[in-house]
C-alpha cells in the first residue's frame, strides 16, 4: 500500500504541474490525501498524534463524500452505463458512514480502535478502488467533455467554499 500510495502521488503531483485539474483528478486526489492519513494512522503509537488524524480523517471523508454525492453522483446517475455502478457506491458511502460513527471514544491506541480503523481503510481502499478504476474510466468515455468541464469547476468552487469556514476558524 505504502509504495502504491507513493507511485500515485507522484502521478497526482505531475497531472497538478501539467495541467489544470478535472473534477476526476481532484477526487483521485482528495482520495491519496486521505491513504496517507491513513498510512501516517498506522505507523504512528502516539496517541494525540493519532486521535488528531482520527478527526482529519473523519472530517476529510464526510467532505469528500457529500461532494461526492451532490456533485459528482447526481450527474453520473444520469448516465445510463453509470446508474447502478453509482447506486453501490452510495450504499458503500452509507458503510463508510457507519463505520466512521462506530470509532468511538476509547483510547486511538487501543485494540478495538486499531481494529475499527483497519475495517474503515479496507472498506475506503476498495470504493476508491472500484471509483478510480472502474468509475472514472467510464466517465471519460460516457459523459460529455462540456459536462465534465461544468462538474470540474462547480467541484473546485464548492471545494473552495466548504474550506473558508475552516481556515478562518484555524
Ligand atoms: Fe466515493
Ligand atoms: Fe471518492
Amino acid at each position: 500500500m505504502i509504495r502504491e500510495s507513493i507511485q500515485r502521488l507522484g502521478f497526482a503531483y505531475r497531472r497538478l504541474t501539467q495541467r489544470k485539474l478535472d473534477i476526476l483528478d481532484q477526487l483521485e486526489e482528495e482520495h491519496i490525501r486521505v491513504e496517507l492519513k491513513f498510512l501516517q494512522f498506522r505507523f504512528s503509537k502516539n496517541v494525540e498524534t493519532r486521535r488528531k488524524l482520527i478527526q482529519q480523517i473523519k472530517k476529510d471523508l464526510l467532505r469528500h463524500m457529500h461532494l461526492e454525492e451532490t456533485i459528482f453522483y447526481s450527474a453520473c446517475s444520469e448516465i445510463a452505463e453509470l446508474k447502478e455502478m453509482i447506486a453501490e457506491s452510495r450504499v458503500e458511502h452509507k458503510q463508510v458512514r457507519a463505520l466512521l460513527e462506530d470509532i468511538g471514544d476509547h483510547s486511538p491506541t487501543s485494540e478495538r480502535v486499531s481494529a475499527e480503523m483497519k475495517v474503515l481503510m479496507e472498506e475506503v481502499e476498495h470504493h476508491v478502488y472500484e471509483e478510480e478504476n472502474e468509475i472514472f474510466p467510464r466517465v471519460r468515455t460516457y459523459m460529455k467533455k462540456s459536462q465534465l468541464n461544468k462538474l470540474s469547476r462547480e467541484f473546485r468552487k464548492a471545494k473552495h467554499e466548504k474550506e473558508k469556514p475552516s481556515r478562518a476558524a484555524a
